[in-house]
């Protein structure tokens, strides 16, 4: 029965190996298709993960800076419902700051950051283990649209999901069920997820938010390919890409792709990639919820809402939902 021990304070690394073996029939099949396409996992790494934490401080981007300040102003409840003995499991932790806001206001025994991003991981648990020293810290790179095993330390303690930073934004609506299901198995029935989620809004201040007057979100979306040529031998030339970023109002995403700027093959170990003039790859899809539609997807995967915290504007929301299995 989970919960009764008390884990010793450790720090533990768990590489579930997320970029290996499957990366290159992924990427050439998404490349193959009609409409091109490469999941948005691939944006991070190392040098994604910095941009990242750049675009949260953009001043088009808002997402970052609402979500925040909903933790901020609501941290006391959120904190009740974390309660002070569970292992708290992130999902896509990034730069683990949110977390932050978590952990000044309860005291879980366990933190289990799950990214794909192995260093930019790595660093930003190893400040939370030297920031909390009361805290048993476990990091795990992992691909989470996958299947993958969590530590053992998640099975002996009760457990809380954290998804923040609308992440969950990116999964096609028909895939968050699914996903939703496997974080329910995590947290077990009666258990319990907090999930940042970005609401519709006006399309203008959605299309700014994702074409940045500095152009970091721009190095951001270019900055996948350099990953491709690292991670699988591959040859593409950023500059002969240009990042386009736009609102699919009938589809209630934001729709981010790489345009060629020439007619021009690409070369992935061995594979070889033909582009025409102006041909795309779609790298993001970033969707945007009003809170029924939200609601409705969490319910088919058997969670409920508990709570639903949101900023003065409706731009945001953070949901605690409790998994009715
Ligand atoms: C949009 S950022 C959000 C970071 C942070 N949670 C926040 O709220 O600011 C997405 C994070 O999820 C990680 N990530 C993206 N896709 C992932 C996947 N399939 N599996 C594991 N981590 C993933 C990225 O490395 C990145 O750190």
């Amino acid at each position: 029965m989970p919960g009764s021990v008390l884990p010793e304070r450790e720090f533990r690394f768990h590489d579930r190996q997320p970029d290996l073996p499957d990366a290159m029939a992924e990427v050439v099949t998404g490349l193959s298709r009609s409409a091109k396409t490469v999941p948005p996992k691939y944006f991070y790494d190392a040098t994604g993960s910095r941009l990242f934490d750049d675009i949260t401080r953009l001043p088009e981007y808002y997402l970052t800076r609402t979500e925040v300040g909903i933790m901020r102003e609501n941290r006391e409840d959120m904190a009740r419902a974390v309660g002070d003995r569970a292992c708290l499991v992130e999902y896509g932790s990034g730069s683990s700051e949110k977390i932050r806001i978590l952990l000044e206001a309860c005291r879980p025994a366990a933190y289990v950051p799950v990214d794909i991003s192995r260093a930019h991981l790595l660093q930003s648990a190893r400040a939370i283990y030297e920031d909390y020293d009361w805290l048993a810290v476990h990091p795990t790179c992992a691909d989470y649209s996958r299947p993958f095993a969590l530590p053992d330390i998640a099975s002996a303690l009760p457990c809380v999901a954290f998804f923040p930073g609308s992440s969950i934004g990116n999964f096609d609506p028909a895939d968050v069920p699914g996903f939703l299901a496997a974080v329910g198995a995590v947290v077990g029935r009666g258990g319990r997820l907090i999930v940042g989620v970005d609401a519709k809004k006006d399309a203008d201040v959605l299309h700014a938010a994702y074409n940045d007057g500095a152009g970091v979100t721009e190095a951001f979306n270019l900055n996948l390919l350099k990953h491709l040529n690292d991670l699988l031998d591959a040859d593409f030339d950023p500059a002969r890409f240009e990042h386009q970023a736009e609102y699919n109002p009938a589809r209630g995403r934001i729709e981010m792709y790489l345009a060629s700027t020439a007619t021009q093959s690409v070369r992935l170990n061995g594979a070889e990639i033909a582009f025409d003039t102006g041909e795309r790859i779609h790298t993001e899809s970033s969707y945007k919820y009003d809170p029924d539609e939200f609601l409705e997807l969490a319910g088919a995967a058997g969670f409920v809402q508990q709570r639903m915290w949101t900023d003065e504007r409706g731009y945001f929301m953070v949901l605690l939902l409790e998994y009715a299995g």
